[in-house]
């Protein structure tokens, strides 16, 4: 794949929906404004620890109205990528709004992804903080590749290839990992995982309350 340029040959800044540059797109996407807030599932729960069912039925108003609902939760939660049983809904969809390395905005929603096995030959690992809305509070350093390749399905059942570097990599492969069962702190070694979750137990109240006030102010 070769990368975008505008005329100076400098990165193409225009926002990616569904992997595709746009020229104009809003700050709040329009399934958010449309959305309901859920309830996001935390670490311990059962549906965020075994693999989600694959999408069998596409162009559903139940599947849109997914979509819709894991925005508004992951813009309330001010997150930048939100997987289905983070809502408490066992199916493999994930959303994202999500800046790359570079800057550039990325939106856009996926179901039954697959992610690429880059060879490991090729692969650039690099180690970065990460952190999740179902593990709300600490972050913590996990590695993982710098480039990443999801392919899957949009709502409508039309096939769909995502592409990410840096940052928003990172985010595809931590939405996938979500769908098979696994969070961030399951790559963490035991002891930083107690850590882990040692600081959720402290720092959650304060993180359910923001997100609480966030649900009740206007959306702009
Ligand atoms: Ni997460």
């Amino acid at each position: 794949m070769s990368v975008p340029s505008d005329r100076e040959g400098s990165v193409d800044r225009r926002v990616r929906v569904q992997g595709e540059p746009v020229d104009d797109y809003p700050r709040v996407v329009p399934e958010a404004a449309r959305g309901t807030v859920r309830r996001i599932t935390v670490v311990g729960e059962p549906v965020l620890h075994r693999r989600c069912r694959e999408v069998t039925e596409f162009g559903t108003p139940e599947l849109a109205r997914l979509v819709d609902d894991m925005f508004a939760t992951m813009y309330v939660a001010e997150g930048v990528g939100l997987a289905a049983n983070q809502v408490d809904v066992d199916l493999q969809v994930f959303v994202w709004d999500c800046p790359d390395d570079q800057g550039v905005r990325h939106v856009g929603h996926i179901c039954n992804p697959v992610l690429d096995e880059e060879p490991s030959g090729s692969r650039r690992l690099v180690e970065s903080d990460e952190g999740c809305l179902s593990v709300p509070g600490p972050y913590a350093p996990v590695s993982r590749p710098d480039h990443a390749v999801v392919r899957g399905f949009d709502l409508a059942g039309r096939p769909l290839v995502v592409e990410g570097w840096g940052y928003f990599a990172r985010c595809l492969q931590h939405e996938t990992d979500h769908l098979y069962g696994r969070l961030y702190v399951d790559r963490l070694t035991g002891r930083r995982r107690k850590a882990v979750l040692r600081e959720m137990a402290e720092r959650r109240d304060e993180v359910f309350a923001r997100r609480a006030a966030r649900a009740a102010a206007p959306r702009g």
